[in-house]
């Protein structure tokens, strides 16, 4: 072995210490580094990037301890086409996964794997998903050669000594997540400021709880903990477990107080695909009309969600930072997000801005950032740019990694280790027709159709073709680690335990006009449509039963503070809330193409909600 021996490793499990060594045996790194987790090795490594040229440091005033990087052209979202799941058997992955024989693709990935962080240091990056300690929370160890991944995992989740600490107790299973950019260095070698692989490959052994990511150094491909535990690996143990992991944020909405000065906060949790409002939700600020409301955020992206001892469904966020959208992110319409990405942030793909001189100044800039572009910048690919680029100056799936506690919105309770009571589930696609603004299903199972039939305009965060309407299930399409069948039926039979059923909405801020606009103008006037999904879980509000499920009344809207005349108001929500029959019959047929391919793990209720529906309509 080549490898040089590491300091003394910080924890005593010999079975973590075993399985470094027959790693580093495997990959044949130069060096071996324990991660720690503290501030002086965040610094050192964040150093140690920034000689490399992964990293740009930005300007200390404008953007205190934050850091700038542009990956490779062919290296900015997650593949979803190289993303396999190796169970046993093909019908455990199902239709929507991509699957290979778990014997053939060890060998191939074993192969690759062979030497692949020669000239690298390996990085033992333990990490909590949750809290460390809750008994809600899961530990795995990501063996990366990319200390990119290591400084971002170090805000995304909870790293290192106390990691280890709690591995030394024996009493948790740790999932083994092995990760490389695929890009050995030969002896004098000089490395690329963002190494990566053109032959990508994202692997998951379900039921040996195993992740080996190759060849990619981006997001979701790299930062282990998040899609692919916290979702893929995540999914199967709560499907075994009896609980639920789903690409959803968590908000809670608290009332202003009532004569007593008491408030109430109700918890729900949203499910929406990639790049479609979950962050911009999670961080919303009352608009007008909403005065002494609160919507405090608890996770962003991912919800593990357990029923407690007395059947109440409790949540918890499994991660610590936030990997959002940067275009589009402003002082218009997330606040909370910029005051949050202010300071300690690094900036992956958006464009830097120039000084006279024509050379980076330490700022950075995005689309939607301000109303007017700056007249000069760097693009996402390091050239130069101006507003009469037909480009965009930072890639739409550019990206911030930022600190959860610094958002201005946190949630007292988002550290809970017991999680916080979830009241509701809201689904909520990219439609830009047929889908209302809002409404309710009549129960847990049609919401349970509701939820597995879900639509949405594909998005930059899946790397592939933007803008065509597919069948994303609980927004789990690209997420859910076992066979999509028998996902829905885990989500019938959950309920089952529970002493209250959650209700269960679904949302649409993007139904168009005529003219391809917006009719909704989105973000924080959604807080219109949550004050009712709220009134709703407590009984407050009116409803009126249609073929697709409960509506609000115009009067059952809270429209103070908009600036519309209120004829014109009754318009638009009429507009917004338009249901179509001849429109949702061919809806429905559109949901059978995913119900014949998962037919034989297909729960009877969703054939009988579907009946149901055809009827109503
Ligand atoms: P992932 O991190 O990929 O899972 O995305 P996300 O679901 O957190 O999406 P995010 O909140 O980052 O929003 C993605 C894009 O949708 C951004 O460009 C937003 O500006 C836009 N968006 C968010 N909310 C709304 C809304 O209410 N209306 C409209 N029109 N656009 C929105
Ligand atoms: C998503 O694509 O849903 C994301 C970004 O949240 S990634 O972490 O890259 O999956
Ligand atoms: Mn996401």
């Amino acid at each position: 072995m080549t490898t040089k021996p590491a300091a003394a490793p910080p924890t005593t499990n010999t079975h973590l210490i075993r399985w470094v060594e027959k790693m580093a045996e495997l990959t044949q790194p130069a060096h071996i580094h324990w991660v720690t987790g503290t501030q002086q090795e965040y610094e050192m490594l964040c150093d140690k990037l920034v000689e490399a040229g992964t990293f740009f440091p930005l300007d200390d005033k404008k953007w205190p301890g934050c850091f700038y990087a542009r990956s490779t052209p062919t290296d900015v979202a997650r593949i979803e086409e190289r993303t396999f799941i190796c169970s046993l058997s093909k019908d455990n992955a199902g239709p929507t996964n991509n699957w290979e024989d778990p014997d053939v693709m060890r060998k191939r990935i074993k192969q690759l794997f062979t030497g692949s962080m020669k000239g690298r240091t390996m990085y033992v990056l333990p990490f909590s998903m949750g809290p460390v300690g809750s008994p809600m929370s899961q530990i795995g160890v990501e063996l990366t050669d990319s200390a990119y991944v290591v400084v971002n995992m170090r805000i995304m989740a909870r790293i290192g000594a106390p990691v280890f600490a709690e591995i030394d107790k024996g009493t948790h299973r740790v999932i083994p997540c092995m990760h490389t950019v695929g890009a050995p260095l030969e002896p004098g070698q000089k490395d690329v400021p963002w190494p990566c692989n053109d032959l990508k490959y994202i692997v998951h052994y379900p039921e040996t709880r195993e992740i080996w990511s190759y060849g990619s150094g981006y997001g979701g491909n790299a930062l282990l903990g998040k899609k692919c535990f916290a979702l893929r690996i995540a999914s199967n143990i709560a499907r075994d477990q009896g609980w639920m992991a789903e690409h959803m944020l968590v908000v809670g909405i608290e009332t202003p107080p009532d004569a007593n000065g008491r408030t109430e906060k109700t918890y729900i949790a949203a499910a929406f695909p990639s790049a479609c409002g979950k962050t911009n939700l999670a961080m919303l600020i009352p608009p007008a009309g909403f005065d002494g409301w609160k919507v405090w955020t608890v996770g962003d992206d991912i919800a593990w969600i357990k029923p407690d001892a007395s059947g109440q469904l409790r949540a918890i966020n499994p991660e610590a930072g936030f990997f959002g959208v940067a275009p589009g992110t402003s002082d218009k319409t997330n606040p909370n997000a910029m005051k949050t990405l202010a300071r300690n942030s690094i900036f992956t793909n958006v464009a830097l801005t120039v000084g006279a001189n024509g050379k980076p100044d330490g700022g950075i800039w995005w689309e939607g950032m301000t109303d007017t572009p700056p007249d000069r910048l760097i693009d996402w690919c390091g050239n130069p740019w101006t507003p009469a680029n037909k480009t965009p100056a930072a890639h739409p799936n550019g990206r911030f990694t930022t600190p959860a506690s610094q958002c201005p919105s946190i949630d007292p309770d988002w550290e809970n280790p017991e999680g916080v009571p979830i009241s509701a589930f809201v689904f909520g696609g990219r439609r830009p027709t047929i889908i209302p603004l809002v409404f309710q299903s009549f129960n847990w199972s049609s919401g349970v159709y509701i939820g597995a039939t879900m639509g949405s305009e594909t998005t930059a965060a899946a790397g592939a073709p933007v803008g065509k309407v597919r069948r994303d299930p609980m927004a789990m399409l690209p997420f859910c680690g076992y066979n999509m069948g028998d996902y829905f039926r885990h989500w019938i039979n959950m309920q089952r335990n529970l002493s209250y059923t959650p209700r269960i909405f679904q949302v649409n801020w993007f139904r168009k006009d005529a003219n391809g606009h917006f009719l909704w103008p989105g973000y924080g006037e959604n807080m219109r449509v949550l004050k009712w999904v709220v009134d709703r879980i407590h009984g407050h509000a009116n409803g009126e039963e249609t073929a697709i499920g409960w509506v609000p009344f115009f009067e059952d809207i809270n429209w103070e503070g908009l600036d519309i005349p209120r004829d014109e108001l009754r318009k638009l929500f009429d507009q917004l809330q338009h249901i179509n029959p001849d429109a949702w019959k061919r809806e429905v047929m559109d949901h059978e193409e995913l119900f014949i391919a998962l037919h034989d793990h297909l729960p009877a209720q969703m054939v009988y909600e579907r009946e149901l529906l055809i009827c109503r309509l």
